[in-house]
């Protein structure tokens, strides 16, 4: 069976190098489209997805992530010129799920579009923490989100890795 969806779900890497370039309105637009048409419990809808693409800001997640790697003055987001934050609200009545729904569709969308992504964590974390707060009060959403997954995106510098082999017993049929 050949279909192009399969293949984007089977050839999709991390990718952990990136042009400084900035997408394009048009693919960030497509890519975050996607995300918003993943599963969530009962319907709910009740994920943000944040997007962050003003140097000051994108600098500022990247500070925030290392802080919370404990390795200041490293770059937890690889220098990609856009990064997603993926939140959970009050309304999310399956929380981290649905977030991480979000984040696989954000991901293979992005691939989809031609962009490399990686899924980057410690999102909870860093907006746990009062300098995390603060953004999110600076972008005028309530302080009370809850991080669940962040992405950075933009395009690939260089190859893409090979993936490991499968496991053999990842599948089981009954
Ligand atoms: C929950 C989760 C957290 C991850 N966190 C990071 C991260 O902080 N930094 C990173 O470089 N990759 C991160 N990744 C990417 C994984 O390392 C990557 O998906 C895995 O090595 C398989 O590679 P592939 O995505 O190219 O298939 C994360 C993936 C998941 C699902």
């Amino acid at each position: 069976m050949k279909n192009e969806a399969l293949e984007v779900l089977r050839n999709r890497r991390s990718i952990r190098r990136y042009k400084s370039e900035q997408i394009t309105e048009a693919e960030l637009n497509a890519v975050v489209e996607a995300g918003t048409y993943a599963p969530t419990g009962k319907g709910t809808q009740g994920v943000k997805i944040v997007v962050v693409q003003s140097p000051e800001y994108v600098a500022a997640v990247d500070e925030l992530n290392a802080k919370i790697l404990n390795q200041p003055g490293s770059h937890p987001y690889y220098g990609a010129p856009t990064i997603l934050l993926i939140f959970e609200t009050d309304e999310c009545v399956t929380h981290v799920l649905d977030g991480a729904a979000v984040c696989t569709n954000l991901l293979n969308a992005a691939y989809a579009a031609g962009l490399g992504s990686c899924w980057i964590n410690r999102c909870k974390q860093m907006f746990e923490l009062p300098e995390g707060k603060e953004l999110l009060r600076e972008w005028g959403l309530p302080d009370t989100l809850t991080g669940v997954a962040s992405i950075a995106l933009g395009y690939a510098e260089g190859e893409a890795p090979t993936p490991k082999p499968r496991k053999p017993d990842y599948v089981v049929k009954v």
